[in-house]
């Protein structure tokens, strides 16, 4: 049996997430590392690698390999555009980390490069894996709850200050591209965005209040109008005290769905029932879920029967032009989708 040959480019915090979900999960071999920082390659390499695993400190060299089918880009923002489309050139399948970019041009071009292309391109927005979200999903799409009339998400996390001195990226606009919204609270509109529907319009306002040290907010609020009439509340800060459990919720009007973290609660009419998540985080941070290797997972199924994987560079399109209509709005309604 022939092996898919996996890379993957950024050997940082959620790279080792990615390499377990390639080694438990699938039937692949990771075959490359790279990152700028070669002792990192160099021990993703030996940790997770198989036999003949190389590591370089240069993606372009990686990608000349011609047995490398399936790059996995764990790299901070500003770069998964020019590595998924250096990538999709160079003939390979790619799933890239969240967001998909930090702008609606590189949106763009990375889109129109994953159409050019034969191959598979993906986005991880694995929170849509969850079994909450999972089971909202088919309740809404049953339409149990009825017409939604609202949804609203609540994100209050932390990161320290060591959390962003000690990144040469995070923090700033033209790496990062912004802060609580692209960084954090992103799974979480892209869950409400999935489960409602299309966004007309976003209002909201950021500001920074407790990192003066970084240029990007650090709290943001805003309101989304829905195409469906349903309307959206938002408030996302990492000025919180600890990581505390996300809220979201959705009401419509036969009842609402209300998920706390990995458990949803589903309350049409009378009846009432609880879901909740059983698989233990096994690798990573508990707030990054444990779906990433289902995701991750059903990528490599595509990429092995050719079907285009769901979460592409359009659908992830959706949440990031919430984010940047977000942050050009400042305090103004924003019409979306966002063309450049
Ligand atoms: N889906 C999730 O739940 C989740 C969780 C954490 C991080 N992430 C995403 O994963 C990505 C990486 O985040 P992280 O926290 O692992 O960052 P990190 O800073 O820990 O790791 C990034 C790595 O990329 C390397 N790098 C930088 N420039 C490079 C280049 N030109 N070529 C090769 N390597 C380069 C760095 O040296 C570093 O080792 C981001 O997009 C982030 O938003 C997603």
């Amino acid at each position: 049996m022939s092996h898919l040959k996996s890379a993957i480019i950024g050997c940082g915090g959620v790279a080792r997430v990615h390499a377990h979900a390639i080694n438990d999960n699938t039937d692949a071999h990771l075959m490359a590392t790279v990152d700028i920082i070669g002792e990192r390659a160099e021990k993703y390499a030996r940790k997770y690698g198989k036999e003949g695993c190389k590591a370089y400190t240069n993606y372009k060299e990686m990608l000349k390999d011609p047995s490398i089918d399936v790059v996995h880009v764990c790299a901070p923002h500003y770069l998964h555009a020019p590595m998924v489309i250096d990538a999709l050139e160079a003939g390979k399948n790619v799933i890239t980390e969240k967001p998909l970019a930090i702008s609606v041009e590189q949106a763009e071009a990375m889109i129109a490069a994953g159409k050019k292309s034969d191959k598979n391109f993906g986005v991880i927005l694995q929170n849509r894996y969850n079994l909450a979200s999972q089971e909202a999903k088919k309740v809404i799409d049953a339409g149990k709850l009825g017409k939604i009339l609202g949804a609203r998400a609540f994100v209050t996390w932390y990161r320290t200050k060591e959390y962003y001195l000690e990144s040469n990226w995070k923090g700033t606009w033209d790496k990062e591209g912004g802060g609580v919204l692209i960084d954090q609270a992103i799974h979480t509109i892209d869950l409400m965005q999935w489960l409602v529907g299309e966004v007309e319009w976003v209002q909201g306002t950021c500001h920074n209040r407790f990192h003066p040290y970084i240029e990007v907010e650090d709290v943001a609020e805003a309101m989304f109008q829905f195409k469906n009439g349903a309307r959206g509340v938002l408030f996302a800060t990492n000025y919180y005290t600890y990581d505390s459990n996300i809220i979201l919720e959705i009401h419509g009007e036969n009842g609402k769905i209300f998920i706390e973290k990995d458990m949803a609660r589903i309350e049409i009419g009378d009846e009432a029932y609880t879901v909740k998540e059983d698989q233990q985080v096994k690798e990573g941070k508990s707030y990054w879920g444990s779906s990433h290797s289902t995701q991750i997972a059903e990528f490599y199924k595509d990429v092995a029967s050719g079907k285009r994987h769901w979460i592409s560079g359009e659908e992830a399109k959706k949440v990031l032009d919430i984010v940047l209509g977000i942050y050009r709005s400042e305090g103004k309604r924003v019409e979306l989708p966002l063309k450049s």
